[in-house]
């Protein structure tokens, strides 16, 4: 038969006679790409002809035929199509988009007869261009519906997305999908700021391959929220002057701007920070106030108040000082005032102490009504030290001294001194008796004024004539009182007071008996070496 017969009788007649000769389809092979058609058949023998012919779903093309002797490629396949003849795989090379289609084939052997095929070849174009686009630049978390578009280029598609690692699942409330032939679509509504915390990837894929997009993120302003101030706590009261501030944060994007609020009322100052400095420039430093800041985002348009919280500005205490008494105080006579009085700051408490110790009033002592003056009524001797005001408030407290005389005395005098003595002992005889100012002491003996003046009466050695009557007068200049003591004192033979040794004569012992004791050991080592050594001769 004809070749060309039998290929026009074959396309006029086809045949739906398919007998495992081909597998299921389609084939699927990317574009520019060699394919093979394969049979099921494994040895090929005895054929009169294998032909495979093409469809588009219209007309119907020889491709390729192959005789015992010979392979007649088409001219549309020339140097591209190539039946295996011992298999009959049809082999089509650099695969175009118009090669999809299906492909049939015919066998005639004289074994079988005529055996038929078919078979759905698609090529597919490569997957590329993968990307992702979102219909908004910015979103507003909470209010903003993002769409993201997800298209690429290539035939039969598939798309898939995730967020982060995470398969996105649609849930058609807050997340829904929509697959188009080219491309899918992403909607997120009321966008979170944890969509945009990790990157979207977008897969599109044939059966073949699978491309990624990069990574897209969504950029979501939120906030502000969690809007504090600090420190934390405020204090009620805040010293002026001092580098005190508040701090106001927020949890926004982008940051927040900050305003400053006090009484209610908006502030000019502006910022996170707010210092005393500026508190102080806009007057509020005199009395106590509210303040709270209010942080505002600029994309998303919200402003949000801290909570409120109040304080007190006040001036730190200085300059204290106590006024005393001027005139001169004797004790039992007389008026003892303190004032105790700060140039500057807000005294709020005032107490007083004697020597370190509180003073409550009673007795002598009474204060002012605001106890800034402590008023001693008599003075007496027990109240000379120093005294102590102390000024507080919330932010300091300062202390002022002040050493208060009062003079008295002197007191009834104590004379101490031996009352017996040998002649040539020395004599020291002391005069004491309290008094403010010291008292002048004179000496008198036997009644009779001496030269000696202070509080020790020294005599060197004493001779007889020291026996007597010792007088110490003690004189205050300031209270011009005057006391007087007296003290025998006599003078004997020595050796009449039987004191034993004295340290001294100990002393001269011991030493004599020492050095009789290194002159004995000294004279023995001295005989031993003088010992004659016998003379050899
Ligand atoms: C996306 O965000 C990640 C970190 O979250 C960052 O490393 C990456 O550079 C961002 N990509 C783009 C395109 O901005
Ligand atoms: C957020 O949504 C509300 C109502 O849905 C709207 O009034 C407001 O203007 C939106 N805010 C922004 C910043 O788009
Ligand atoms: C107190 O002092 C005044 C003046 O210095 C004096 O006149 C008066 O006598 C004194 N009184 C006593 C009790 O010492
Ligand atoms: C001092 O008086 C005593 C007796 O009171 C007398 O024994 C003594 O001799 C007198 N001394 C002198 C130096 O007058």
């Amino acid at each position: 038969m004809d070749l060309k017969l039998l290929v026009a009788f074959l396309l006029i007649t086809g045949s739906s006679s398919t007998q495992d000769v081909l597998p299921p389809g389609p084939v699927d092979i990317t574009l520019g790409k060699d394919v093979v058609l394969k049979t099921l058949l494994t040895d090929l023998k005895d054929f009169a002809f294998v032909i495979w012919n093409y469809s588009d779903g219209k007309d119907q093309v020889n491709v390729a035929t192959l005789l015992p002797t010979e392979l007649r490629v088409d001219d549309a396949y020339k140097n591209r199509a190539w039946i295996d003849p011992k298999t009959g795989n049809l082999r089509l090379n650099a695969t175009k988009k118009e090669d999809s289609g299906d492909y049939s084939i015919s066998i005639l052997q004289t074994a079988t007869g005529t055996r038929t095929g078919e078979i759905k070849l698609r090529v597919l174009e490569p997957v590329s261009n993968v990307a992702i686009q979102s219909d908004l630049k910015e979103a507003i978390e909470h209010n903003s519906t993002v769409v993201l578009t997800c298209t690429a280029k290539g035939s039969f598609l598939k798309f898939s997305w995730v967020h982060g690692t995470a398969p996105v699942v649609a849930d058609d409330k807050r997340i829904s999908l929509k697959e188009e032939e080219q491309s899918s679509s992403l909607t997120i509504r009321d966008v979170l700021r944890s969509d945009a915390a990790k990157p979207f990837i977008c897969s599109a894929a044939n059966k073949l391959e699978t491309e990624k997009s990069s990574p897209f993120n969504l950029t979501v302003f939120y906030g502000p929220e969690k809007v504090s101030l600090s420190p934390t706590p405020i204090l009620p009261f805040v010293r002026a002057g001092s580098d005190f501030s508040l701090t106001c944060t927020a949890v926004s994007s982008p940051a927040a701007t900050f305003s400053w609020i006090h009484d209610k009322k908006p502030m000019k100052a502006a910022g996170p920070v707010l210092k005393l400095q500026d508190i102080k420039a806009e007057g509020f430093d005199k009395t106590k106030g509210t303040y709270a800041c209010i942080a505002k985002n600029a994309k998303t348009l919200r402003h949000v108040s801290s909570p409120e919280v109040s304080f007190t500005v006040m001036e730190a205490i200085s300059g204290v000082s106590i006024t005393g008494p001027k005139t001169t105080l004797i004790s039992g006579n007389g008026t003892a005032s303190l004032e105790c009085k700060a140039t500057a700051g807000v005294v709020l408490s005032r107490s007083w102490l004697k020597n370190g110790a509180a003073l409550s009033a009673g007795g002598r002592l009474t204060f002012s009504k605001d106890e800034s003056t402590l008023t001693i009524n008599p003075v007496d001797k027990d109240d000379n030290g120093e005294y102590t005001c102390r000024l507080a408030n919330p932010v300091n407290s300062e202390d002022a001294k002040f050493k208060l005389v009062v003079n008295y005395g002197p007191e009834p005098v104590t004379i101490t001194g031996k009352q017996e003595v040998e002649v040539d002992d020395a004599v020291t005889l002391t005069c004491a008796a309290a008094s403010v100012p010291p008292a002048n002491i004179i000496w008198k003996f036997n009644d009779t004024a001496t030269t000696v003046k202070g509080p020790n009466y020294v005599i060197e050695k004493a001779v007889y004539k020291n026996t007597g009557l010792y007088t110490c007068e003690a004189h205050n200049t300031v209270t011009g009182k005057k006391t007087v003591g007296t003290h025998h004192m006599m003078v004997k033979e020595a050796g009449t007071l039987e004191q034993g040794l004295s340290d001294g004569a100990i002393a001269g012992i011991v030493i004599a008996i020492l050095v009789a004791l290194a002159a004995a050991i000294a004279l023995i080592f001295y005989c031993r070496q003088k010992v004659p050594v016998e003379s050899p001769y």
